[in-house]
């Protein structure tokens, strides 16, 4: 897959690598960023040779520094702005991969890119980022889950702070309030979550299918319903592999 305006799309092995690619601004994401991502996305999930992917920013500066502004201020209205974001649900796609996604992320990450990170299982940060929810400030609120994604990874407390005050925190105390896994040398940061890609690309794929679908499902059913899912799919996992434990 390739020609994709806004983001370069990589496999090597079974790793599939995606690349918000505009960063003279920031790596904004604007309707064709919103296209192409829809498109590498489902390409993803329907590539069964695909293990894991990551996803990351180019450029110095920003992972992503949120809605393409200059879109939303030619548009006739910002509520225009987002209706014609809503015409394609990247979201709902994100957020179904069957495979586990990881964020490598460095400077800004900034409204969608803090939902874009979200909408990953695992968040590696380098000690340069930035995390922040705008939104508010210009009349908005997130709309990509923010609201309801930050607040189950983070906590109440921290999202409320983070989304009502505008508070930007950085890659250390991101860590420390669980938004991201980990915090490393900017330099490292790809090698970081490869290896990790890795890992994963080396178990069994129908068992980390499982064992994601398992946990997300999970968050939102009470402990017995959780755990009746959990033997259901673990009894699917038994038949498709023949293991047992
Ligand atoms: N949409 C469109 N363009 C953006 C952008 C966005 N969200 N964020 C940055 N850019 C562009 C800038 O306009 C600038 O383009 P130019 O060189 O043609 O003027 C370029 O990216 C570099 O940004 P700049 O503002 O010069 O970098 P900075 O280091 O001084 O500041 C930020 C970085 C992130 C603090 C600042 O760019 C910013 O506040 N951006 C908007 C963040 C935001 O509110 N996002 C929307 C969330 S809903």
């Amino acid at each position: 897959m390739s020609g994709f305006s806004t983001i370069i799309y990589e496999k090597r092995d079974s790793i599939a690598y995606v690349t918000l690619n505009r960063p003279q601004f920031l790596n904004a994401y604007n309707i064709q960023m919103r296209d192409d991502l829809y498109q590498v996305l489902g390409a993803i999930r329907d590539d069964s040779e695909v293990r894991v992917a990551i996803l990351k920013g180019a450029g110095e500066k920003a992972f992503c520094a949120g809605a393409d502004l200059s879109e939303f201020l030619t548009a006739p209205s910002p509520i225009q702005a987002r209706q014609v974001r809503w015409e394609r649900d990247v979201w709902g796609v994100f957020l179904n991969i069957p495979q586990p996604l990881i964020a490598a992320l460095h400077g800004y990450v900034l409204g969608s890119g803090t939902e874009m990170a979200l909408c990953c299982d695992i968040r590696i940060a380098s000690e340069d980022t930035r995390f922040g929810l705008p939104e508010v400030g210009l009349g908005i609120i997130p709309a990509a889950g923010g609201t309801q994604t930050l607040p189950r990874v983070v906590g109440q407390g921290k999202a409320l702070e983070m989304l009502l005050a505008n508070l930007w925190i950085s890659g250390e105390e991101a860590c420390r309030v669980g938004l991201v896994n980990k915090v490393v040398p900017r330099d490292e940061l790809l090698q970081t979550a490869e290896a990790i890609a890795k890992q994963i690309a080396y178990c069994a794929p129908t068992a980390v299918r499982a064992a994601k679908q398992a946990v997300l499902r999970g968050l939102d059913l009470t402990l017995e319903e959780g755990l009746d899912m959990e033997k259901k799919i673990a009894s699917k996992v038994v038949l498709a592999t023949g293991q047992g434990s």
